[in-house]
């Protein structure tokens, strides 16, 4: 029935109705909190390009862990920086490694956090590629080896669930395989399935000391014009086992996440990356846009997409204007 019967600001008219009729809303329910872990003492180190963002070591934890568990966030996704880097990144298989002392950290004195750990190799090799090199590029299967070990050590730390996002083929098979081998078959898996080559992880390089010292990821990552391969690989990580699976970055590729969500029933995480956070803190600092207004309509449109949770470093500022 056409106007002026049907008025749809009739529905719009306060707060009140606004809020009854509302269909996506952000809980704190929704959330995961990336966390950088580094080697060393005494480190609160502010990233230059994402402000209110820091890279810890373990006895400065606290500080940032005591704040997410009373927000009431319920997950933190795990970054290391090791102190010492090797052609094969075999710090991330190591049982004192940064991220295995971080884990059994939190799960002794937060013992209510859900851990997750970042399961890849680019902040842990010389050249900062996400595996073992053959002639200039990361040999997939090599890699596979390496990361069998990892998945292996990080659930030996106690370590809730893992997160590849080395995009190498089988990698989800690989490590379903080395974890239920392993007696851990209760761990599962939130595989970074689209992930694509893209600029917006800029910031996170200078976080997580990974930029590649040659080249770039376009051997492994995908290209962002592609939409049915993203349906591939993520059809293929299901099928090898994946838990949940992941589209990265978040709002260059909504379309992504919707796409996924209506073809498959299964858990689908997005993060928004580095490089979101950093465009609108920068905005925001230069007072062109109101920045909180912009990132809860920001996380709202990731929810509405398709995102049943969402990585984000804006976790703790969402949960407190939640809270508020
Ligand atoms: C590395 C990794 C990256 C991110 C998460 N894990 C960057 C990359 O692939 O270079 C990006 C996160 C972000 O930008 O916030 N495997
Ligand atoms: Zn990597």
């Amino acid at each position: 029935m056409p106007f002026p019967v049907n008025r749809l600001r009739r529905l719009r008219k306060n707060e009140n109705i606004r809020r009854l009729i509302r269909e996506t809303t952000i809980t704190v329910d929704d959330l995961i909190y990336p966390v950088f872990v580094e080697d060393g003492e005494n480190i609160e180190k502010e990233i230059f390009s994402m402000p209110g963002i820091y890279r810890y070591s373990l006895d400065r934890l606290p500080k940032e862990l005591d704040e997410v568990v009373n927000l009431g966030i319920p997950a933190v996704l795990l970054f290391g920086i090791p102190s010492h880097k090797d052609e094969v990144g075999s710090d991330t298989w190591n049982e004192e490694g940064i991220i295995q002392r971080t884990i059994r950290f939190i799960k002794k004195n937060y013992p209510q956090l859900y851990v997750i750990s970042d399961v890849c190799f680019c902040e842990y090799t010389s050249h900062g590629h996400c595996g073992v090199l053959h002639d200039n590029d990361v040999d997939n299967d090599e890699t596979l080896e390496n990361t069998r070990k990892q998945v292996v050590s990080h659930a030996k730390a106690g370590v809730d669930m893992v997160a590849p996002s080395g995009m190498m083929d089988g990698v989800v098979k690989t490590i379903r395989e080395a974890l239920d081998c392993a007696g851990f078959d209760h761990i599962p898996i939130m595989s970074y399935s689209a992930k694509y080559a893209s600029s917006y992880y800029g910031p996170f390089r200078e976080a997580a000391d990974s930029t590649p010292a040659f080249g770039d990821r376009r051997t492994y990552q995908m290209d962002p014009g592609n939409r049915k391969e993203a349906l591939r690989e993520v059809q293929l990580d299901i099928e090898e086992g994946a838990d949940i699976v992941m589209v990265k970055p978040a709002l260059a590729y909504l379309d992504i996440i919707r796409n996924i969500k209506e073809l498959f029933n299964i858990p689908i995480a997005a993060y928004n990356v580095s490089g979101e956070y950093s465009l609108i803190k920068a905005a925001g600092k230069l007072g062109w846009i109101d920045e909180k207004k912009v990132m809860m309509e920001t996380i709202t449109s990731i929810k509405r997409a398709g995102a049943d949770i969402i990585i984000t470093y804006f976790a703790k500022e969402v949960a407190k204007i939640i809270k508020s």
